[in-house]
């Protein structure tokens, strides 16, 4: 893929990706920008605007906690002051909390479920409102969502509820030719990963038909693909080297 610097474009979409600091919303971001497109990328790192200026000229970070409502009317604001609209929106910002029944805390549960469901739904509220015809968002799933994984009921259950979500919001949407979609990446080597023991790393492994993790710009090419396909709306598209078949 040949390298354009970004915004060069003259057709360059716009694109929201939040938890882009780091991990699978870092690759997506950095596709885009890659491909000439302009880019705001969202986490709470306060590094954040550093983080976007190596991605390229026309991206911009926003440090901003997408659980925080008032974050979020910051984000809409601030989009909308530089850019006037919006074209694609990457809810990818996630978090992971472990834990058998017994074991998990009110906490655990609420921290995940703001995360995973209440604050992509407030972006989507917020951030379309920008979009034209056209404008397209993409919510980052997880295979647990659709499969009973024993200690994920926290996760497991705000991803599955964010596939309603998007099923709800597609149709919602279409009278405004705007398109919701979902990419669910299987088992992925980034830093929400990187803590699980090598005994359950083999044991997922050993469950992937492609028998490997997959990998964050994989995960990206997906997404924008996704984010650009016209005639997709209200789908789930596994990018899970095959564990959603094999669980
Ligand atoms: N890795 C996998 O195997 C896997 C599998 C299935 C699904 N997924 C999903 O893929 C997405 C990305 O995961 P990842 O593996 O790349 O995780 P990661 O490396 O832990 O990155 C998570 C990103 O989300 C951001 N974030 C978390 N909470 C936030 C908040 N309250 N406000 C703003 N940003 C927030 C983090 O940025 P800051 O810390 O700077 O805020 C970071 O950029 C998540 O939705 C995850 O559930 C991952």
């Amino acid at each position: 893929m040949v390298q354009v610097p970004a915004g060069s474009r003259p057709d360059a979409r716009r694109w929201l990706v939040t938890g882009a600091s780091r991990g699978i919303g870092h690759a997506v971001a950095s596709l885009a920008a890659s491909r000439g497109d302009r880019v705001c990328i969202v986490g709470r790192d306060p590094g954040i605007a550093g983080i976007a200026a190596a991605m390229g000229t026309d991206v911009f970070g926003i440090s901003a906690d997408v659980t925080k409502a008032v974050d979020v009317a910051r984000i809409a604001a601030e989009v909308e002051a530089r850019w006037g609209g919006l074209d694609v929106l990457i809810n990818n910002a996630g978090l992971h909390r472990g834990g058998g029944l017994d074991r998990i805390s009110d906490e655990d549960w609420e921290a995940t479920l703001a995360t995973n469901l209440t604050a992509p739904m407030r972006m989507v509220r917020a951030l379309s409102r920008l979009m034209s015809e056209g404008g397209s968002v993409v919510n980052v799933g997880a295979v647990v969502g659709f499969r009973g994984f024993p200690g994920d009921s926290c996760y497991g259950a705000s991803k599955a509820g964010l596939t309603g979500l998007t099923r709800v919001l597609a149709v919602e949407l279409a009278r405004r030719q705007i398109r919701v979609n979902m990419v669910v990446p299987g088992f992925v080597q980034t830093e929400m990963t990187a803590t699980i023991s090598e005994r359950a790393r083999k044991s997922i492994i050993g469950r992937i038909p492609l028998q490997r993790m997959g990998t964050v710009e994989e995960m990206a090419d997906v997404c924008w693909w996704v984010a650009g396909a016209p005639y997709m709306t209200g789908s789930v598209v596994f990018t899970d080297g095959g564990l959603m078949c094999n669980l």
